[in-house]
């Protein structure tokens, strides 16, 4: 029976093992992580991250092919593959600090499988990294092996959270990097053999270690990038009157494009975007290639413009000021079908919003109040891509902000209410009922265009939708500059 281990039981370790059990019944999957709350939770019914379907496939494995365990180092001695899915976020300091990935976690994981293996290991680079790393864990793990063998083979994860599992059982293709030795080859064909249980072998693409290490972190900046372009489209489609849907829709019909991720928002967050474009930039900047560093930076640089534009939208709709008004929060998560708020715009909004004095009322489907007194708390990294936002952190006692129960709670005497991620259930919601529970004028910001803006004008909303036609009240408004 093959043995895997997966070190790190986090949004990427976590779906991708529970996977990789179910579709591969003859493989031990053992995912490790070095937090045990989140152990504990994986072994609970309340698992630690919400993705639709992960819980139907964690419970028909777990227990028979699948474990999560704490015993770290007992695992990573028994497996032949290894995978490391351990966090790799921005440095926050030091060289590279807002820029390059920090991988501590990594390293120390790599140093702790050279001191526990006692035979072969095929290690696999499951994190996003930067290009050469393959070349320093094989530093590490060869100098330390006592005659062991490891082969090191780059896996990156294209799933997207909302639709992890979807995007594992049916991914559009598996991208794997190794050495072009014997070796290499024969490391690249058994993690191939585990893929094959359920991939099509045409969507099983092989590569050498630094085109695939390289392929995540491009495949990452052309989504971003993607979403900047179209998002810098739509404040030019405001100021001309041009619609943003309209304007996606015709491009996205040439092939050429294609129709996906040609949606105009708030802006874009998670926890990859971000972090690794800033990495591909500082890679960029390590090679001299300045020119190419600041084009990606842009990327990063119009998501910004983009969260401060709603900001400074909303405070100018309502006469200039936000201050002691009550405003609706609906969503705070990054994106629908999760409750992951790392780098959510949602952060960035509240923030400008407490910082022009209004109160908000936050609610979100899956984010829990902890989640967000701890986003909010957080001050932001001052790298080179400022927010115009300032961050505020409420002061001891000072209650501006508080966590709603559902959303028309959230609205209840608000001013004004501000659509952050697309949850379905935000479009279906009762709108009389809100604009009879709202003070007048009522505004909707919809940060997603998820409303129906002709109809909440009929009811008697002011709305903006982002990237639309501006209603008539907000043309009226002088613009706001940061
Ligand atoms: P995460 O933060 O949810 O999980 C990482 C886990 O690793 C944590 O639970 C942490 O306790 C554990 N860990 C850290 N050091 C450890 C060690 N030495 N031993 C054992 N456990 C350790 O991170 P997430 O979101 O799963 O991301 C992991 C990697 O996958 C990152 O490099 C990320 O860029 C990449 N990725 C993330 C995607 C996402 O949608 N979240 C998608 C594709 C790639």
């Amino acid at each position: 029976m093959v043995k895997i281990c997966c070190i790190g039981a986090g949004y990427v370790g976590g779906p991708t093992m529970a996977v990789i059990a179910l579709k591969c019944p003859s493989v031990e999957v053992a995912v490790v992580d070095i937090s045990e709350a989140r152990i504990k939770a994986w072994n609970s019914d309340q698992l630690p991250i919400y993705e639709p379907g992960l819980e139907e496939v964690v419970k028909q494995c777990r227990g028979k092919n699948l474990f999560f365990s704490s015993s770290v180092e007992k695992h990573v001695s028994e497996a032949d593959i290894i995978f490391v899915s351990v966090n790799t976020p921005t440095k926050t300091r030091g060289l590279g600090a807002g820029k390059a990935a920090d991988l501590t976690y990594w390293e120390s994981a790599a140093r702790m499988i050279a001191d526990v293996s006692k035979s072969d290991k095929i290690v696999v680079e499951k994190s996003t990294v930067p290009v050469k790393t393959a070349e320093a864990i094989e530093k590490i793990l060869t100098h330390n092996s006592k005659g062991i063998s490891f082969q090191i083979l780059s896996n990156p994860e294209f799933l997207a959270e909302g639709t992890a599992i979807q995007d594992l059982l049916s991914p559009d293709r598996v991208l794997i990097g190794g050495r072009e030795t014997p070796g290499g080859s024969k490391a690249i064909k058994a993690l191939k053999d585990v893929y094959a249980q359920w991939v099509p072998e045409d969507r099983i693409i092989t590569a050498n270690l630094w085109s695939a290490e390289l392929s995540k972190l491009a495949a990452n900046a052309f989504l971003a990038q993607r979403i900047s372009s179209v998002n810098a489209m739509s404040a030019l489609c405001e100021a001309t009157g041009a619609d943003v849907s309209q304007v996606s829709h015709a491009i996205g019909k040439d092939t050429r494009i294609g129709p996906k991720f040609l949606n105009s928002s708030v802006g874009f967050g998670g926890s990859c975007f971000q972090k690794d474009i800033l990495n591909l930039v500082y890679i960029c900047e390590c090679n001299g290639l300045i020119e190419v560093a600041n084009y990606w930076k842009q990327v990063v640089k119009v998501n910004d413009y983009q969260k401060s534009r709603f900001v400074n939208r909303v405070v100018s709709s309502m006469f200039n000021t936000v201050s002691g008004k009550k405003i609706a929060i609906l969503g705070f998560a990054f994106k629908k079908d999760t409750g992951d708020t790392r780098e959510t715009p949602a952060i960035d909004v509240c923030k400008g919003l407490l910082g022009d004095k209004a109160k908000l009322s936050i609610y979100d489907p899956q984010v829990t109040k902890d989640q967000i007194e701890r986003d909010l708390s957080m001050s932001k990294f001052e790298w080179d891509h400022p927010v115009q936002l300032q961050p505020t952190v409420p002061a001891a006692g000072e209650q501006i902000w508080d966590v709603s129960a559902d959303a028309y709670e959230a609205v209840k005497d608000a001013h004004g209410l501000c659509i952050l991620t697309e949850w379905n259930e935000f479009r279906k919601l009762d709108y009389q009922k809100i604009f009879n529970s709202m003070q007048k004028p009522a505004f909707v910001f919809d940060g997603r265009n998820v409303v129906d803006a002709a109809k909440l004008r009929e009811i008697g909303f002011i709305v903006y939708s982002i990237g639309k036609p501006l209603d008539p009240w907000l043309k009226d408004m002088p613009a706001v500059v940061a």
